[in-house]
């Protein structure tokens, strides 16, 4: 093989749920059509993914469902692999982190990187849940976004916003385990200092990629580079006792952070995969790393597995991590917790043999620079407008007539019209444009010329009319069908990437082996009299009944979650509105005083876009007039309360919600029903008054 050797990879997915769509479209899917496409190519490439089973999710889930973690992944690898494989995604291995190979590489990996001096030891305070006794790691701690305001991120990444953040940099943090506010303990660790590979990540990404990488990929990372936030030391190993254990003496209680260990998975696969040439692909300078994710996984592609690979030394780098956007269903982010989903499994019992179908789907509105959406009707749309009235017509016409007219034998071609060349030029020109939008990673692209063909062949087929033409003149009819046949046979190489297991059946109808990408085209792959096998057709219509089921099972989950949302509203007012808080911690009147309460006015009030909670309000408060974001929403309407009274907390550190500096806090109590009241004073007094 005279090709570069290319490792493609697929994010290795958390073992605490099955496969919905957006994991398929967001990386599972644009992978497998990649490296079908470089086999079939004859390139030499491996495409390797697995569990990923360590980390918090995985210990969460085990606490939610009430068994071990090792029960969570055992369950769920099986399933996850399962149902990769029921819809054609063809990993050479389907490996998983808790391997005894991938525990092995990946603390060598780390005791490497100590032996070199490439670690920072720290000593530092962490959150801690004097509850559960544990210190409090990534998802184990959930708070406000510092930068967006997202009530629900998560210690290590706000999924909002897709900012990479640390426990600290949480708003009001609480623990996941109890719901308490934890407190700070120390705590040492080992740190990659990230800032000293500033410099060579600038090079590789800003100044090396410009050009290739995708834009939403060549973005985040310039704006993680540019603004330096990011590129803090960051700490490689954590007080868990889910993981792959510190292999250095005096760390016990301590694992290797899971985005230290998880991504090494990708060469513990290799390992697994060639033991005597793995090497070939992570060492070889010649080779080409390709890591296909979703947006949330670029920073730790693009920046963090750079840089550690970068401080082994042996390693090459990815050459591109191809991202996709988010897809989401019926307008909706796609969640596991909240049910909002297509799981593949469900979806098999409901459409079965219908793989290609959603893999159709799934590439044609691919999120590939977007956020894109998933509907039913837009999945039934693609299936009988067409895949079957184009691509399954146009093969069925051609081998039923084929059936009737030559006995089921690929019949002679005669003379060639001028129509006839342009048709066979046209399956050479696509082909190339097939290549090349592949290439890029544009597949939707790729996958609409692929569709043009199915399309030309139908038209060639309605031009003709081989079944008013065989009344007058076989030759003619004979020739038409065996060009039909052609592009049917090309169709069998262009359709494998995206449409496996349709081109399998229609390899059979043919009866005709694997062609090969390049050599399908030469309009002679058919020898006259080759017999064909028997005619079926490859999708049939679905009906609305089928997509109404579907339509009402999210309708129902919509609903139930609306009731329980208010249920819980209304269960927690109630609690706060019966409970009197506790009196605080004596404080002294000098921390008193550092407080600058004050009076102020409500000039403009107006809701902030997306949330359902947030007033953008500004204040005339006796010295200047601000901004403040008040979360309010809910009990007051912005008309309502423009020139009302207020006491704002005017020397509170400004903080950016939802994009929107907030300078100050509004000052609020409620009454019995958990309704907000302003605290203002009993008359009106002069704006700017203080407070003491
Ligand atoms: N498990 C991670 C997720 O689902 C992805 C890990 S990718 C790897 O978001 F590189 F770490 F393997
Ligand atoms: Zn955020």
């Amino acid at each position: 093989m005279a090709s570069k050797p290319t490792l493609v990879t697929a994010a290795l997915p958390y073992a605490n749920g099955p496969v919905h769509i957006g994991h398929l479209a967001g990386c599972y899917i644009p992978a497998d059509v990649y490296v079908r496409y470089l086999r079939l190519k004859g390139d030499d490439v491996k495409f390797v993914c697995g569990s990923d089973e360590h980390g918090v999710p995985i210990t969460l889930k085990a606490k939610a469902e009430g068994i071990t973690p090792q029960q969570v992944v055992d369950k769920y690898h099986l399933m996850m692999k399962k149902s990769f494989e029921d819809f054609g995604i063809s990993f050479d291995i389907y490996s998983r982190t808790s391997n005894k190979i991938h525990h092995e590489t990946a603390s060598e990996f780390f005791k490497t990187l100590y032996e070199k001096g490439k670690f920072t030891e720290q000593v530092t305070q962490q959150y801690y849940d004097e509850e559960a006794k544990q210190f409090l790691a990534d998802r184990y701690i959930e708070g406000t976004c510092p930068n967006c305001g997202n009530e629900k991120a998560y210690g290590d990444q706000c999924e909002n916003c897709g900012s990479s953040l640390s426990p600290s940099d949480l708003i009001n943090p609480k623990s996941k385990l109890s719901g308490n506010s934890p407190v700070l303990r120390e705590t040492k660790h080992w740190f990659l200092p990230l800032n000293d590979y500033a410099p060579w990540l600038r090079e590789y990404i800003l100044e090396g990629h410009k050009h290739d990488w995708k834009p939403n990929v060549y973005g985040q990372c310039k704006s993680w580079l540019d603004t330096g936030d990011g590129l803090q030391p960051r700490a490689m190993t954590r007080d868990l006792d889910w993981g792959v254990k510190v292999p250095i003496e005096g760390s016990t209680g301590k694992v290797l952070y899971v985005w230290f260990d998880a991504p090494i998975g990708y060469i513990s696969a290799t390992k697994e995969l060639l033991p005597d040439s793995w090497e070939n692909y992570w060492k070889n300078p010649e080779a080409r790393l390709i890591h296909f994710i979703g947006k949330d996984n670029i920073v730790f592609h693009c920046i963090i597995f750079p840089a550690i690979l970068k401080a082994h030394g042996d390693y090459i780098v990815p050459e591109n991590v191809p991202a996709n956007e988010f897809l989401n269903l019926e307008g909706d982010k796609i969640s596991t917790s909240r049910n909002w989903a297509v799981w593949l499994h469900e979806y098999l019992n409901d459409f079965p043999g219908k793989q290609d179908v959603l893999r159709y789907t799934l590439i044609a509105t691919a999120p590939e620079t977007k956020d894109n959406d998933f509907t039913w009707k837009d999945f039934q749309a693609r299936n009988n407008n067409e895949l079957v009235a184009i691509l399954g017509n146009f093969i069925n016409r051609t081998l039923v007539l084929t059936g009737n007219y030559f006995e089921g034998k690929v019949p002679a071609a005669n003379d060639l019209s001028a129509a006839d060349t342009e048709l066979i030029e046209f399956l050479k020109s696509s082909q190339k444009q097939i290549c090349d939008s592949i290439e890029k990673y544009r597949l939707r692209e790729a996958l609409a010329i692929m569709m043009d063909v199915a399309r030309a062949g139908n038209k060639y087929l309605a031009d003709n009319e081989p079944w008013k033409l065989i009344k007058t003149d076989e030759n003619r009819t004979a020739t038409v069908l065996k060009i039909a046949l052609e592009v049917a046979a090309h169709l069998t190489v262009i359709m494998e990437p995206f449409l496996p297991h349709t081109t399998t059946k229609l390899r059979k109808m043919l009866n005709i082996e694997t062609l090969g990408w390049g050599k399908s085209v030469a309009g002679s792959n058919l020898k006259t009299g080759h017999q064909l096998g028997q005619a079926e057709l490859l999708f049939d219509k679905i009906e609305d009944e089928a997509i109404t089921a579907q339509m009402n099972r999210l309708e129902n989950i919509k609903n139930e979650k609306k009731v329980e949302a208010q249920n819980s509203e209304s269960a927690e007012k109630a609690e706060q509105a019966s409970t009197i808080a506790p009196q605080k911690a004596p404080t002294s009147f000098d921390d008193f005083t550092k407080m600058d309460i004050r009076v102020g006015t409500i000039l403009e009030a107006e809701r902030v876009p997306k949330t359902d909670k947030l007033l953008k309000l500004l204040i005339d408060t006796g010295i200047d007039r601000r901004t403040v974001v008040s979360g309010i929403a809910a009990d007051f309407k912005p008309e309502d309360i423009i020139g009302q009274q207020v006491t704002i907390l005017a020397n509170l550190e400004p903080r950016k919600i939802k994009g929107i500096e907030s300078q100050g806090m509004i000052l609020m109590t409620e009454d019995k029903d958990g309704k907000l009241v302003f605290v203002t004073p009993s008359r009106p007094v002069d704006n700017g008054g203080t407070v003491r």
